[in-house]
């Protein structure tokens, strides 16, 4: 049995289909790298399996079982845009990512004194060390989005999900993010959706890319259909695809 398995899955809003019967499966471990046009449901794709959304056809399994509603220990996530608690400092907010692990969400004591200690580890691997005890309205964006992604790995989580989490990025600081990323799978053997524009980026950390498009496309009505996965490359084979799943084609225009 694989680790997530979408089956059939159907998401519309009002009228409007956004995602249009996507099957996917997923072994634990496996990164997977999503890339496709703006609008076509990627992010839709993630709050379906974080289970912020119901699907309107089909079905998320994960280990098994339907994803859980609430947030927290099993799935990570750094949204788009940015996720960080503003009333807390930035230590405070890697404490808080590891909190969510513990059934009460929070530390005391020596407790919290260690958890310091490692959340300061973690600053400064991110390169954040010089601001921990800044607030994040402080920060840069491009700082605040490496605090969401050190927040989200901290907790250690089974699945992480990332959507477009280096956008805000300088490449140099881009590269070690995925330097940091890369090693902390290595450590947790956490599976990975990341959402990704940046080709290069999807296939240098992807094991899978999988692209999302509408293999139905109306000139007239670009919104008549939904996207699906369209194709599923081999990233760390030479980028050869493991299923094409549809031509695309075009709806012939009415007489
Ligand atoms: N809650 C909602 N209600 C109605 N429409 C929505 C809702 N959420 C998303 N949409 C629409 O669904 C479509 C897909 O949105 P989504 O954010 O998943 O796209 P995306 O692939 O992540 O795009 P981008 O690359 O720009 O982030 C968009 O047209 C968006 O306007
Ligand atoms: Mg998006």
């Amino acid at each position: 049995m694989s680790f997530v398995t979408v089956e059939n899955l159907f998401q519309s809003y009002g009228p409007r289909p956004i995602l249009d019967r996507v099957n996917v499966t997923v072994e634990e471990g496996e990164f997977i790298s999503i890339v496709g046009a703006s609008g076509c449901g990627k992010s839709t794709f993630l709050r379906l399996l974080l289970a912020q959304e119901r699907p309107s056809r089909g079905e998320i399994r994960i280990d098994g079982n339907p994803p859980a509603v609430e947030p927290g220990l099993e799935r990570g996530v750094v949204f788009q845009r940015y996720s960080v608690f503003p009333h807390m400092t930035v230590r405070d907010n890697i404490v808080a990512g590891e909190a969510f692990q513990h059934r009460w969400g929070r530390f005391f004591g020596a407790e919290k004194r260690a958890a310091r200690e490692r959340a300061d580890t973690v600053l400064a691997r991110i390169g954040l060390a010089h601001v921990a005890d800044q607030y994040p309205a402080t920060l840069s964006g491009g700082m605040q989005q490496r605090l969401a992604i050190g927040q989200a790995l901290t907790a250690r989580p089974r699945i992480l999900l990332l959507d477009e989490p280096f956008g805000a990025l300088d490449p140099g600081t881009r590269l070690s993010m995925h330097d940091f990323l890369t090693e902390l799978r290595a450590e947790t053997g956490m599976t990975v959706f990341m959402v990704t524009h940046d080709l290069s980026e999807g296939f240098k950390l992807g094991d899978r890319v999988l692209v999302f498009d509408k293999p139905r496309w109306d000139p007239d009505d670009p919104e008549a259909f939904g996207a699906t996965i369209t194709y599923d490359f081999d990233a760390r084979n030479g980028g050869i695809p493991f299923q094409t799943i549809k031509e695309k084609t075009h709806v012939p225009l009415p007489a």
